[in-house]
């Protein structure tokens, strides 16, 4: 049969609430236009992440029931390792309760003023994490992935040129490790390539550096090479897991993404002297090592999540049901980041909304009138996420602004992505209309959370700023080596 279908059926509901334009029109007003500050009872439909949102199985609600609450040497505990080394071979695995705790612990170890960490592209928590510690936080994406029009099969690839030539200026010895981001989240939810895994871990070896995996979405990127790269189709998702883990040293893993959980995560290593100071990090700042800041019920969710997410009829019906909602896009017009990702699709707001200034974060207005139009919920990945000022007060721009509708995992039908498809191919046709926005409250670090917004009307002359020459001007610098 040629249609994939939903790998299971459902057994308990959870009612929607229904709103109008007009009400949520005063709703994101009250939020100060920004989705975080909304009531989540007041979304219709919440495509704001893909973590910690899944619903999870009979069998994983379950495992929950036989969760053993132990404080010290807890079973539920031993099972979530052996599932965890199962698939990821290495020596050390430490729970946490979500995946920012796994990096605070090894950023707090490695991190320090004057060393360097590379990635394709840091995750924003990662990148906070880093920078806390005084380190500098490198993104070397591929060039390809930063062009959203170009159909590439592993546009998540670390650029290892720009890789090799960071560590000949930086020197080894300022390098604590290098990590590679699997799917690529920032850079629109696409996977890296085995070959390119492979290549990251022997440019690190060769130059004495660890290699970690950020492990968030390591089975949609596994999919994706069985389906895309040549040598693995005949594969299983868990060889080439096995085979994903086997280049690495370690890994920061958020298992509410491809742990098919509401919460928990885990760091894990080779290194015996590394896991040990791990661990006592973890005592002071999580729990016990055989918690780390979860109910050890969740530790048996997790363990059984792992089996789940690498049934293969899951993993086709998870990236066809993306590329579903990216195919009805793209018939209307609308601009999107291709191919599709492994968690999420990625609207492409400089080429949706071309008359907002970045200044003026086009795909920030374009989250909130698609959540006014439809009730939708979705994300900015963009200025509002990545800008930095400079000293003079100008802002400097990431290569990409993007609108993420990331799509949690078994818990929308084909009719509710049917609807966001139309809602926001709506929005699109009406996109002259779109005002730009001024932050008017921001923190410090992480602002995006919790900043607060209000539209300006924009001019002729504002517009004229976000002309493609002016662009390139301004993304230049950033892509440059430092
Ligand atoms: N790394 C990546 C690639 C992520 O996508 C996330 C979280 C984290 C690390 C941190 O994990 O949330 O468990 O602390 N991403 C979520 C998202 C929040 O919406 O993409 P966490």
């Amino acid at each position: 049969m040629r249609t994939i279908i939903e790998p299971f059926k459902i057994k308990m509901v959870e009612q929607l609430r229904f709103t109008t334009p007009g009400e949520r029109a005063r709703l994101i007003e009250d939020a100060h236009y920004n989705p975080f500050l909304l009531h989540s009872d007041d979304v219709l439909i919440d495509l704001l992440t893909d973590s910690g949102t899944t619903a999870m199985s009979a069998k994983q609600w379950s495992a929950i029931m036989d969760g053993d609450e132990a404080y010290a040497g807890s079973r539920s505990y031993y099972k979530f390792e052996d599932a965890v080394r199962e698939l990821t071979g290495f020596a050390h695995i430490i729970p946490t309760h979500q995946g920012r705790a796994a990096e605070k612990i090894l950023f707090t170890l490695v991190g320090a003023p004057g060393k360097v960490i590379p990635n394709n592209t840091h995750f924003d928590t990662t990148r906070a994490n880093i920078e806390v510690s005084g380190a500098e936080a490198l993104d070397f994406p591929d060039p390809m992935g930063l062009r959203t029009e170009v159909e590439a099969p592993f546009k998540g690839n670390m650029d290892l040129k720009a890789l090799e030539a960071a560590i000949a200026r930086v020197g080894a010895e300022n390098i604590p490790l290098i990590m590679l981001t699997v799917t690529n989240n920032s850079g629109g939810g696409q996977p890296a390539s085995m070959e390119n895994i492979r290549s990251t871990s022997e440019i690190a070896h060769r130059n004495g550096i660890p290699f970690f995996l950020d492990a968030c979405r390591f089975a949609e990127n596994a999919m994706f090479i069985k389906m895309r790269e040549p040598g693995f189709g005949t594969h299983t998702v868990k060889e080439i897991v096995q085979e994903m883990f086997s280049y690495a040293d370690g890994c920061t893993m958020s298992a509410k993404k491809d742990g098919l959980v509401n919460t928990g995560g885990w760091i894990a290593m080779n290194d015996p002297e590394l896991a040990t100071r791990a661990r006592n990090v973890l005592i002071v700042t999580e729990g016990f090592t055989t918690y780390g800041g979860l109910a050890r019920r969740d530790l048996e969710a997790i363990a059984r999540g792992l089996v789940e997410v690498l049934d293969e009829s899951y993993l086709a019906y998870r990236l066809r049901s993306i590329e579903y909602l990216g195919d009805a896009l793209l018939k209307n017009g609308v601009p999107i980041m291709r191919p599709t990702g492994g968690h999420a699709v990625y609207l492409d707001a400089r080429r949706f909304a071309p008359h907002i200034p970045l200044d003026n974060y086009p795909a920030q207005s374009i989250v909130c009138e698609i959540y006014r139009h439809g009730g939708i919920r979705s994300v900015e990945v963009g200025s509002v996420m990545f800008g930095k000022y400079l000293p003079d007060g100008t802002q400097v721009h990431p290569s990409m602004q993007l609108v993420r509708l990331a799509i949690p995992r078994r818990v929308y039908t084909q009719s509710h992505i049917d609807y966001v498809a139309e809602a926001v191919s709506e929005v699109y046709a009406n996109r002259e209309a779109l005002p730009g926005l001024r932050i008017t409250y921001e923190a410090p670090i992480l602002r995006h959370f919790t900043a607060h917004f209000e539209p300006v009307p924009f001019t002729e002359e504002v517009s004229a700023t976000n002309d493609p020459a002016v662009f390139e001007a301004v993304r230049l610098p950033e892509l440059a080596l430092p």
